[in-house]
């Protein structure tokens, strides 16, 4: 058996769902195991644009499991209308390739309201999510009032479940003037889910515990830097992001484990919170228009700014990333020079690390070193020889200043369009012929 898990390295968006996307050609299982549908992330084959909140990115492929883990938080309508969203895009969903874990927690109408109402009231000081429940409900998760899925299959715990959930929220609401929940509402909306629901819920332990010499991904939401504990606190979502997740949100821990940090060749950051080498000028609206920065799930318009080479080290040390894949370079073909950041300045000091605290976070400004851009068009190249030499030696310096290869480099947003940057050394190797085991092979070369 042997596992990559996908996490994004910076704010999100990084284009973890055209990397498992990807790589799932190669894999028989791919699974959520946190956040919910507050990620977006997008697949586009020969084409066809798919975009996915909940569903892992293997549905696409036909003959891959896809499962979302215990460690999600799951709001059950939006299940429902993403498959059948994807089944109007001729996407097969059914029980042999969806498992949803019974122990998941559920997202609740109390959940966004609550998550709405608190970010109206919090003015400018808000975090800026997406509105969709997250933070709440994984807040119910730890103080033990979460409903999970497996309650929704007894109709009198749920009422009862339902009854205090509601009770507690509808103190917030109420001090919130907003509108109130009916429990009993409710209730009766979510016995209209269970038949609907119950044919995909199973063990997620189980099934990858019975997964012998099979392939698994493990597909992050989110990035490190919105990690809880590692990112930006507060300005962060209320789920660890990095790989060391990954083994609790299914309960199964894989031997052989990858773990591939997804990187875009700049920085984007939608949200408040602070965001060092932002780029308000012309470049940032140059770097937004070519990157088509847009959120999938909001809308909002992202902020734009250049390569971090100090948060880049960092998410790579506190997610023990062992590859990384660089996204979106040819988003940066336009730009006669390039800043890269490689240290900040905080109080008249230099220092190679991001600090905790908010004030500094909001503080530092960055220290550039400037590369030449190449000008020309890198969309769509498929072959690391056919890359411009200052693409070459700009991709060769991030993997430099952030302590790990570059394995992977993606081109365009379409699934082919990505380089196997050690492609020859895979292919002498017998062993090694494919791409699950090309990250590796890479790891091998530092
Ligand atoms: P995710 O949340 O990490 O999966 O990323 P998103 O899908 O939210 O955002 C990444 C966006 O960039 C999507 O619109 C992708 O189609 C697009 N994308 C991914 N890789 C590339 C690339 O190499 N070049 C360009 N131009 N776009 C890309
Ligand atoms: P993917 O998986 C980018 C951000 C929100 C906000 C903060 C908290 O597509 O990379 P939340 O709703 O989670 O409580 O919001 O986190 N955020 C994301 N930003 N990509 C995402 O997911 C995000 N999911 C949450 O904008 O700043
Ligand atoms: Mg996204």
């Amino acid at each position: 058996m042997s596992s990559i898990t996908v996490i994004g390295t910076q704010w999100g968006d990084e284009g973890k769902g055209k990397i498992v996307d990807w790589l799932s050609a190669q894999a028989d299982i791919v699974v959520r195991f946190q956040g919910g549908h507050n990620a977006g992330h997008t697949l586009v084959v020969n084409g066809e644009v798919y975009k996915l909140n909940l569903l892992p990115s293997g549905i696409v492929r036909r003959g891959t499991l896809s499962i979302i883990g215990n460690g999600v938080v799951v709001n059950p309508w939006h299940l429902l209308e993403e498959i059948e969203k994807v089944r109007l895009q001729s996407v097969e969903v059914s029980p042999d390739n969806l498992l949803l874990s019974e122990s998941a927690c559920l997202i609740l109408p109390p959940h966004w309201e609550v998550d709405q109402a608190r970010e109206r009231a919090s003015g400018t000081g808000k975090i800026g999510t997406t509105g969709r429940g997250i933070g709440p409900a994984y807040e119910d998760k730890v103080a033990r009032r979460a409903i999970r899925v497996c309650d929704l299959f007894d109709a009198k715990l749920l009422q009862e479940r339902v009854a205090q959930l509601v009770k507690h929220h509808n103190i917030y609401l109420q001090a919130y003037g907003a509108s109130e929940i009916k429990a009993e509402a409710l209730f009766e909306d979510l016995q209209k889910l269970v038949p609907k629901l119950k044919p995909y819920v199973g063990q997620s332990w189980r099934v990858l515990g019975e997964a012998k010499n099979k392939r698994i991904l493990f597909e992050g939401a989110q990035g490190v830097m919105l990690d809880i504990d590692h990112g930006t606190y507060p300005f962060v979502t209320s789920s660890n992001t990095i790989a060391a997740n990954a083994f609790i949100g299914c309960g199964f821990v894989a031997e052989n484990n990858h773990v591939l940090g997804v990187a875009k060749a700049y920085t984007t950051r939608v949200g408040s919170g602070p965001f060092p080498t932002r780029e308000t000028g012309k470049a940032g609206d140059v770097m937004g228009e070519r990157g088509a920065e847009f959120g999938t799930v909001t809308g909002r318009q992202r902020g734009c700014g250049w390569f971090d080479s100090v948060q880049m080290r960092q998410a790579v040390q506190v997610a023990g990333i062992q590859s990384l894949v660089l996204t979106k370079i040819d988003v940066l073909d336009a730009f006669e020079n390039i800043p890269v950041c490689v240290a900040y300045e905080l109080d008249n000091q230099r220092i190679d690390y991001l600090p905790a605290g908010q004030l500094s976070q909001a503080s530092v400004k960055p220290i550039y070193e400037h590369l030449p851009g190449w000008q020309s068009v890198t969309q769509g190249i498929h072959n690391w020889s056919d890359m411009p030499a200052q693409a070459k030696a700009y991709v060769e310096r991030l993997e430099q200043l952030a302590g790990v290869p570059i394995s992977v480099i993606s081109t365009s947003p379409e699934r082919e369009d990505t380089i196997l940057r050690f492609q020859q050394a895979a292919e002498d190797s017998i062993d090694m012929p494919d791409k699950f085991n090309i990250v590796t092979l890479a790891e091998a070369r530092v």
